[in-house]
């Protein structure tokens, strides 16, 4: 199931329950942490996101606000989510937490959310953000979250050491890829780094579905649900070449964690990983430079195009002046050049506000930078739906479970087709 909120729409008949526990979380959350501080919950764990989000919690440590962390482990989310939920249910939420994309809303229309509009409105954030971004941290025109960051999720991730060994060449396109592979796995590396866990299949699959079908395809099939884009050819297509990508992934995958994928490429043991620009945060702690040691380049068949995804924190509400205020100040803190400049380095994504120098990035991130204008007035900038910036967390959930399902087994790619199709029409 995909990493965001399930854990929400999974109960659409809970969802008054959840409304009555609401008015209980708003009176427990004040008394679980002290005045002025923050419970915050996450799923940075990674070496780099550790480094971004210790920044966070010196950020506010700076401006006189104190850190409890609520880190969750696990890659893309999903158990953060699942344990975010039962606290919700129990009265008992953090006063931040990292929720993205469409889930801001369900999370909004359930009560539980706080309006920071107050701060957004004096430090002018309609004129700071992109619309892209603006519009999805607002709940009924009213901000409830702030945005870190954009990271861009069709990357390939590459080693060019382990190419030239092979005598092989990094593939721009998505048949390339499949010859450039099977010289890497003849040479006696692993082609595709890959951990083979649910979002993660789902991660790859979306960057095959962009490379094969295109951005008005992507946006037909996967933003609009539109059966008949989705019920055809081009969709045969992309599970046909997703298929192909089974025969180059280790026997060793099932369950690996994403940041252990990267550190198969950071060693040489594989030649690349597909993956959004978060891979890059480990390569830093690495100590890797760009260019040399790694490459970014789009993943195969999308140079140009942009599979966004934001994240931000959601504020839960607070009964007390305190803990209101502190939410203030992080949310202020957040939109920071600072801190968008700092985070940001470290995460591997570019800021989400406008007016951050580019100087201190690297080239990865001035393409992605690059990418993000362009795809945006080119109409190939797409919400990842591989992390939950796409769709309601119901139908995010169906269309993972069949990525997923057909990539682990030997499922044809025409039941992998119907499977997709029939998965979203009972998850609409
Ligand atoms: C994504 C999240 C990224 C990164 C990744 C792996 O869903 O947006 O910031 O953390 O999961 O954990």
């Amino acid at each position: 199931m995909m990493g965001g909120v399930n854990i929400i729409s999974m109960e659409k008949n809970m969802k008054n329950t959840i409304s009555t526990l609401a008015a209980t979380a708003l009176l427990a959350s004040s008394a679980a942490v002290s005045a002025a501080e923050v419970e915050v919950l996450h799923w940075w764990t990674s070496g780099g996101e550790a480094a971004s989000v210790n920044y966070l919690k010196e950020k506010l440590s700076g401006a006189g606000v104190g850190w409890t962390d609520f880190a969750v482990a696990g890659g893309g989310g999903e158990n953060a989510m699942t344990v975010l939920k039962s606290r919700a249910i129990s009265g008992n939420p953090p006063t931040a937490a990292q929720i993205k994309g469409p889930s801001i809303q369900e999370w909004g229309d359930l009560g539980f959310l706080a309006d920071i509009d107050g701060v957004a409105q004096a430090n002018d954030w309609d004129n700071l953000l992109p619309a892209v971004v603006s519009d999805v941290m607002k709940h009924n025109g009213k901000y409830v979250a702030a945005p870190v960051n954009v990271h861009r999720v069709n990357w390939m991730w590459s080693n060019p050491e382990v190419y030239a060994y092979a005598g092989a060449t990094i593939p721009t396109t998505w048949d390339d890829f499949m010859v450039q592979a099977k010289k890497l796995q003849n040479a006696g590396f692993i082609a595709l780094a890959h951990g083979g866990q649910p979002w993660q299949d789902a991660t790859v699959f979306e960057a095959v579905v962009l490379g094969v079908g295109g951005a008005d395809y992507y946006n037909k099939a996967f933003v609009d649900l539109d059966m008949d884009a989705l019920d055809s050819a081009t969709t045969l297509k992309v599970f046909e070449t997703f298929g192909n990508l089974r025969q180059f992934v280790d026997a060793n995958s099932p369950g690996r964690d994403w940041n252990v994928a990267t550190s198969m490429v950071i060693e040489g043991k594989a030649g690349s990983q597909i993956m959004g620009d978060w891979a890059k945060g480990e390569f830093k702690v690495a100590g890797k430079s760009v260019g040399t040691d790694y490459v970014c380049t789009a993943a195969p068949g999308t140079s140009g195009a942009h599979t966004f995804n934001i994240d931000s924190f959601a504020f839960f509400a607070q009964s007390d002046a305190a803990s209101t205020e502190a939410q203030n100040v992080m949310a202020a803190e957040i939109l920071g050049t600072d801190f968008q400049t700092v985070f940001n380095l470290n995460k591997g994504s570019i800021p989400a506000r406008l007016g951050v120098s580019r100087a201190e990035f690297d080239t990865c991130a001035h393409d992605s930078m690059d990418a993000f204008v362009s795809a945006s007035a080119s109409g190939s900038l797409v919400p990842s739906f591989a992390h939950g910036m796409a769709m309601s967390s119901a139908v995010g959930g169906a269309v993972t479970d069949s990525a997923t399902n057909f990539f682990n087994s030997d499922q044809s790619a025409a039941d992998g087709v119907a499977q997709l199709v029939a998965s979203i029409k009972a998850a609409m």
